[in-house]
């Protein structure tokens, strides 16, 4: 008897909670009916359970009728339980559940939102699903978007060998790069500062010497001049195989603006060497890994 009278304003104060926890446990398991009492009794529709909202969990139960409901009783398609994490259509994408991402889109969820380093589009391309990209980018995804480490939707769908994936992006917008000539500034350039750029951005990768041999990238001693992927103990991206010609001090200089961003697909995931005056020191310093450099134009 004295316990029970205990509980009774323990009890008062969980009715909130309760509800709360109604409508979560709900949309985990995807039960419309009691999404719909909760909701019709008082449970806010975009309330947390601490994390995440119940369209959220809805989404990561795979529950579309219930995640429907959600919408249609005007929760928040574009909340985050963390930036971390990003909104339902993460969720959506990672399960490449294309009911549930037009679902989404069509409520409104942000084409462009995104997780921790990478936007919804490079989620899409990762997952290797091509309609899901298709979705994306119809609701006004940016297909030249880039993770944080400067990986664009074309790179990633050509380094993972997604050839379908390649050409709707690149008949969608895809922008590649071009830097402004750099040969006529190669007479002035400070081929020192190239060496000391070098050493620190490539020779990680890259030997530079007559007789170095293969590290992660290929010896560059002659390069410029040299068949592009020409390498014997090399083993390259099918991006630079396909590049036909020799390496002139133009194409060295597209190649280095930005590797992912102008030779999409391409081995070397660095971010090149973005700055035109580093860039050119840097191809001044590759002209002279030669017993005979190429003359300047
Ligand atoms: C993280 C390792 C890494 C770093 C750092 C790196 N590279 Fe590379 N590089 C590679 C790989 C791997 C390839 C082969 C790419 C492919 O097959 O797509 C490559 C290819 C090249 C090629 C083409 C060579 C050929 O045989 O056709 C050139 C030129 C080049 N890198 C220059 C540079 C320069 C200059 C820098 C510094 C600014 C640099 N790389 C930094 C890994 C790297």
């Amino acid at each position: 008897m004295r316990m029970s009278l205990l509980f009774i304003p323990l009890l008062l104060a969980q009715i909130p909670i309760v509800h709360a926890a109604a409508i979560h446990d709900a949309a985990t398991k995807g039960d419309v009916a009691a999404i719909t009492a909760a909701l019709d009794a008082g449970a806010g529709v975009d309330e947390s359970d601490g994390k995440a909202t119940p369209l959220y969990l809805a989404v990561k139960g795979g529950h579309f009728a219930a995640a429907k409901l959600l919408i249609e009783r005007g929760a928040d398609v574009n909340a985050a339980p963390t930036p971390l994490l990003g909104p339902a259509l993460m969720l959506a994408l990672a399960k490449r559940r294309i009911d549930l991402i037009n679902l989404l889109l069509d409520g409104g969820a942000n084409p462009n939102s995104h997780r921790a380093r990478e936007n919804a589009l490079h989620i899409a391309v990762r997952s290797g699903c091509l309609d899901c990209v298709k979705a994306l980018v119809e609701a006004g995804a940016d297909v030249n978007a880039k993770t944080k480490d400067g990986k664009t939707p074309l790179h990633l769908a050509k380094f993972t060998g997604q050839r379908d994936v390649a050409g709707y992006l690149l008949s969608h917008g895809v922008v590649l790069p071009t830097p402004a000539p750099i040969s006529m500034k190669l007479a002035t350039a400070d081929v020192e500062k190239g060496r000391t750029y070098f050493t620190r951005l490539c020779a990680g990768c890259h030997s530079a010497e007559p007789q170095g041999g293969t590290k992660t990238g290929p010896n560059l001693w002659s390069v410029v001049g040299r068949d592009k992927a020409s390498m014997a103990k090399m083993r390259y991206s099918d991006a630079l195989l396909g590049w036909e010609g020799v390496w002139t001090y133009e194409d060295l200089n597209r190649y280095l603006f930005g590797p992912m961003l102008t030779t999409p697909g391409v081995y070397m995931e660095t971010p090149g060497v973005p700055d035109e005056t580093e860039r050119i020191d840097v191809i001044a310093y590759l002209r002279t890994l030669s017993d005979k450099p190429i003359p300047l134009p």
